[in-house]
């Protein structure tokens, strides 16, 4: 039966570059909506720019440029570098649109005319040699909760808890280095502890992972405190409805901003985004990193429910990325920038990468740089590219490119290799890509060793008939692999289409063997590659 999938990846800030540590999470949500699309379901991929709040404001400042073509410009580089990594979208919009606008009032009026919204004078940090209250990304102190040190006022990167500024132990402002003064205003609150049971509803359909799933009970059992949804101006977002001075705190409209690109792509191709939102037999699968949990398990699932949209059947959430060992760092060299990578190497191998360590655990995953070289060289290029590059030049230099017919030992070889394609898809659908990879790469094995036995370039010399099925049956074997792994490689494998002559194959076509054709000359794919090539990635003379 096909099924219909709405899929998203978490909204980049409009305020810096795409890195490695973006791609994970751009990769992991690909390689699905590939698999979805591959399998004949009707899946969209929604993504945008989040371009609001107060440090998108300063940037632009200090650019000397209107927040909105600071953020039209970062938006720009933010789709360039994502094509490059063949990240194929079917939107990518941004949170700062018209859409966005008036789906956050309306949202925002659902609570409100429901009791959910909560007005108190509050005591804020504010700088004065700015003259600026304080968004938690500017204070930096001591996190309240498990005290460690260096955190940000909204949230601990250690223990993933959130807080309000004022929580924070021994803070400072981080545009003057001094401490802040507490100053009083009226702020607008979520009633979040009001939507406990819209939470603990939906949290048993199972949208999480068991681990999750602790950790959000963990959070249901003490108390759920009104979340701080208003920012007092200077303020670049949306204005609060009522207000003059009042605007919407960013990661208010921020999730929202996954309906309002829904809604920009739906009215551009003739449908609603009610069609998605608000129908029952829509899949909603939202992919997240571990450190933005919170927003999307509780608020987000609250928000939606008291609007009548749906709430997601799924919230995937996956590890950080760490560079050899450690944390992406722009004084160790390692925050490598998506664009950096790309003009030095394939994107297609970081995917392969990126899929052969991914599960769908929230672990961390290392980016280690000799590992990468080890792993494609081994399997990109010694099990699965290796079988075209021996078996294409015989047939186009021996074999005049005519391949013939499969004997019945090729044909057990090939059915040995189709047998593994409900484990390997079901590795696809569970996000268990590194069980997946090794499946394929086994498979890889099998056809290798097929052709090591054969020997077709010793046979091509005085039986070119028997070497013809040899190769016809291993660039069969090699056609299957490019379906497995095209949602993974789809540049890599889209070349080898084309050289084995068949457009872009889905996985209703696995058992299509090719017999009898004419091939196009094997062109080089791919090369091995050597520590020295991958080095500059990480640079150590900054
Ligand atoms: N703008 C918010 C998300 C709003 S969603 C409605 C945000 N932006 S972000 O640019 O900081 O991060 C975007 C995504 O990238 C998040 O899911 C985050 O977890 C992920 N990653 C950022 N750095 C990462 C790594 N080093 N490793 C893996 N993922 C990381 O949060
Ligand atoms: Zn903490």
């Amino acid at each position: 039966m096909t099924k219909t999938l709405l899929v998203t990846s978490a909204l980049p800030y409009a305020n810096g570059d795409i890195h490695l540590g973006h791609l994970v999470e751009h990769v992991q949500t690909d390689i699905f909506v590939r698999f979805q699309k591959h399998l004949g379901h009707a899946c969209y991929y929604m993504c945008a720019d989040d371009a609001h709040g107060t440090a998108i404001m300063l940037s632009a400042e200090k650019d000397g440029v209107t927040p909105d073509a600071y953020i039209d410009a970062v938006k720009a580089q933010h789709i360039s570098d994502f094509k490059q990594f063949n990240i194929d979208y079917d939107h990518y919009y941004s949170t700062h649109s018209e859409e966005n606008r008036v789906l956050s009032e309306s949202i925002y009026n659902a609570a409100n005319d429901d009791g959910g919204i909560i007005k108190k004078d509050i005591q804020q940090y504010f700088d004065e040699d700015k003259g600026l209250f304080l968004a938690d990304r500017y204070i930096k102190g001591t996190c309240p909760k498990c005290g460690a040190t260096d955190q940000y006022g909204d949230a601990c990167e250690v223990c993933y808890a959130t807080y309000s500024a004022t929580e924070l132990v021994d803070p400072v402002s981080a545009l003057s280095g001094k401490p802040p003064v507490l100053k009083e205003s009226t702020h607008y609150f979520f009633d979040l502890e009001k939507y406990r049971e819209h939470i603990t509803q939906w949290l048993a359909t199972d949208p999480v992972s068991d681990p999750v799933k602790n950790k959000l009970n963990e959070w249901l059992t003490g108390d759920l405190k009104p979340w701080d949804i208003s920012r007092d101006a200077p303020y670049f977002g949306f204005k609060i409805p009522g207000t003059d001075d009042k605007y919407f705190y960013v990661w208010l409209d921020a999730p929202i901003g996954y309906i309002a690109t829904t809604e920009s792509w739906a009215t551009a191709n003739g449908k609603t985004c009610h069609a998605f939102w608000k129908n029952d037999a829509v899949e909603i699968h939202h992919f997240i990193g571990k450190d933005i949990m919170y927003f999307h398990t509780l608020f987000w699932p609250a928000m939606l429910a008291v609007s009548g949209f749906n709430q997601p059947k799924k919230v995937h959430i996956h590890g950080f990325l760490t560079v050899n060992g450690e944390k992406m760092s722009k004084s160790r060299g390692t925050f490598i920038l998506a664009r950096d990578y790309a003009k030095l190497l394939n994107p297609d191998i970081l995917r392969y990468y990126y899929a052969a360590k991914l599960s769908s655990s929230m672990d961390d995953i290392d980016f280690n740089l000799e590992d990468f070289v080890q792993r494609i060289n081994s399997d990109v290029l010694g099990k699965f590219i290796n079988i075209g590059s021996r078996i294409g030049a015989i047939v186009t230099k021996k074999l005049d490119g005519q391949l013939s017919t499969i004997d019945a030992e090729g044909l057990a070889l090939l059915d040995d290799i189709l047998a593994m394609s409900d484990a390997i898809s079901d590795a696809y659908q569970s996000l268990d890509t590194h069980k997946g990879m090794r499946m394929i790469m086994q498979c890889a094995e099998l056809a290798n060793k097929y052709i090591d036995d054969k020997a077709p370039w010793a046979l091509v010399k005085d039986n070119a008939d028997a070497a013809r099925v040899v190769c016809t049956v291993a660039l069969n074997a090699l056609r299957i692999l490019c379906i497995y792994l095209a949602p993974v490689m789809p540049g890599v494998t889209q070349q080898l289409f084309s050289f084995l002559g068949v457009s872009s194959q889905h996985w209703a076509q696995l058992p299509q063997h090719i017999t009898n054709a004419t091939l196009a000359p094997y062109e080089h794919v791919l090369k091995r590659l050597t520590l020295d090539d991958v080095a500059p990635l990480v640079n150590t003379t900054q």
